[in-house]
């Protein structure tokens, strides 16, 4: 079957639910068993039964079945957040004494977290150059205890080859996690590419419309236990009412995606034609230096690039920024509407530099035409040279 064609099949089934298209809301805390010996067995160890609310209900399991089955995973658990996410798996490997390595690049608050709450646990924490490659090897220690991946960056975009990585680290028995929210179950196969569990920000792509925080860990069927034990031990639950949001959301992904990658194009392209840019770095374009890895590994690109303009004061920047009508100014991104924010990546940095000649300003494309946001862009652009 396509991936299309699987989108408007998995997560329901009408049979069990009188015919119903969706999967209905079911909202509980409690389960009532039927006799003492099977309340007594409820569960296993699987997690994939209804035992009680925190452990999902009939909504979640089809959310958690549905994006698992895309990206080709063994199973999926649904947390509040996509930060949530990546915290419970970090928090599945590593003890006092590890040592992980995870890219420079990495989701600001990610790094956050390593180097506080991790650190302070006693986690050694390593940064590795996007671009290592199968050069990770010379990082490994005898107590490494995971890798964590983000290809590309959530602000700069570097392409990282993960199948090298994934190489290095599988043959040593270390577990790679990646951060995936760019790629998407839809557009990065992550199982088939080396990774053995998979982050996203279900906030983002997968509920696809700005109204749902909620992070999705999908693994392979050797960390499955560990993950799962995890989140339950952490008391992570999410609300059957946000599944259900994020399973109508992720049932569209596929003609979403493309239309924003179509239109995101567009505006790089226009944006590289510009004298007052200096670069735009978005691995779907033919001459970013990412695009080999990237046509090799994914399927397609979410709408999320930057770009950097000439050197400009912060004032004009500012200028720039908020003259756009059609870009709202604030976090986030992967939903219906465009976005803009100034990224602030230098000091962020240790195992590289990020010194690109220029602010970094990262776009978000939305479901507009995109005419009407170059126009936006052009005008914008004219406030900042007068600025
Ligand atoms: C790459 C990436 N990972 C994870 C997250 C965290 O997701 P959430 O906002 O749902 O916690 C974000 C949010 O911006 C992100 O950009």
């Amino acid at each position: 079957m396509k991936k299309d064609t699987l989108l408007a099949q998995i997560g329901r089934d009408p049979g069990r639910y009188q015919g119903m298209v969706n999967t209905p809301v079911f909202r509980t805390s409690t389960v009532i068993f039927p006799d003492l010996a099977s309340y007594e067995a409820r569960g296993g160890g699987d997690y994939k039964k209804v035992r009680y609310g925190l452990y999902g209900t009939p909504t979640t399991f089809a959310l958690e079945e549905a994006v698992a089955k895309m990206e080709g995973g063994y199973a999926a658990v649904a947390l509040p957040s996509g930060l949530s996410a990546i915290t419970a798996a970090l928090c599945a490997f590593l003890r006092t004494g590890d040592h992980l390595l995870l890219t420079d690049s990495v989701y600001v608050p990610t790094r956050t977290f390593c180097d506080g709450r991790l650190k302070a646990n006693g986690v050694e924490i390593e940064y590795y150059d996007p671009l290592i490659g199968a050069g990770i090897e010379r990082l490994i220690r005898p107590n490494t205890k995971a890798v964590l991946c983000e290809a590309p960056g959530s602000l700069t975009f570097e392409m990282q080859d993960i199948p090298a990585i994934a190489t290095v680290a599988r043959a040593r028995g270390i577990p790679v996690l990646a951060d995936n929210t760019w790629g998407t179950p839809y557009y990065f196969r992550s199982f088939e590419r080396g990774v053995d569990v998979s982050i996203h920000a279900a906030t983002k792509y997968i509920a696809g419309h700005s109204d749902v925080m909620m992070g999705l860990i999908v693994t392979n069927e050797q960390y499955w236990q560990t993950v799962r034990k995890t989140v339950a031990d952490y008391g992570f639950g999410v609300s059957p009412d946000d599944c259900y949001l994020a399973l109508r959301g992720f049932r569209t992904i596929g003609v979403r995606m493309k239309q924003q990658m179509q239109s995101a194009l567009a505006i790089a392209r226009w944006l590289q034609k510009r004298s007052d840019v200096r670069r735009v770095i978005y691995p779907a374009l033919e001459d970013d230096p990412g695009h080999q890895i990237w046509k090799r590994d994914f399927e397609g690109a979410a709408s999320l690039f930057s770009f950097v303009t000439i050197p400009v004061s912060e004032r004009a920047v500012e200028a720039f920024v908020n003259a756009l009508k059609l870009f709202g100014i604030g976090s986030s991104w992967g939903g219906f509407e465009s976005l803009i924010q100034v990224a602030h990546i230098k000091k962020y940095r240790t195992a590289t530099q990020w010194d690109p000649g220029g602010p970094t300003i990262r776009l978000h494309i939305g479901l507009e035409d995109p005419d009407d946001l170059i126009a936006d862009l052009e005008q914008a652009f004219a406030v900042m040279k007068k600025a």
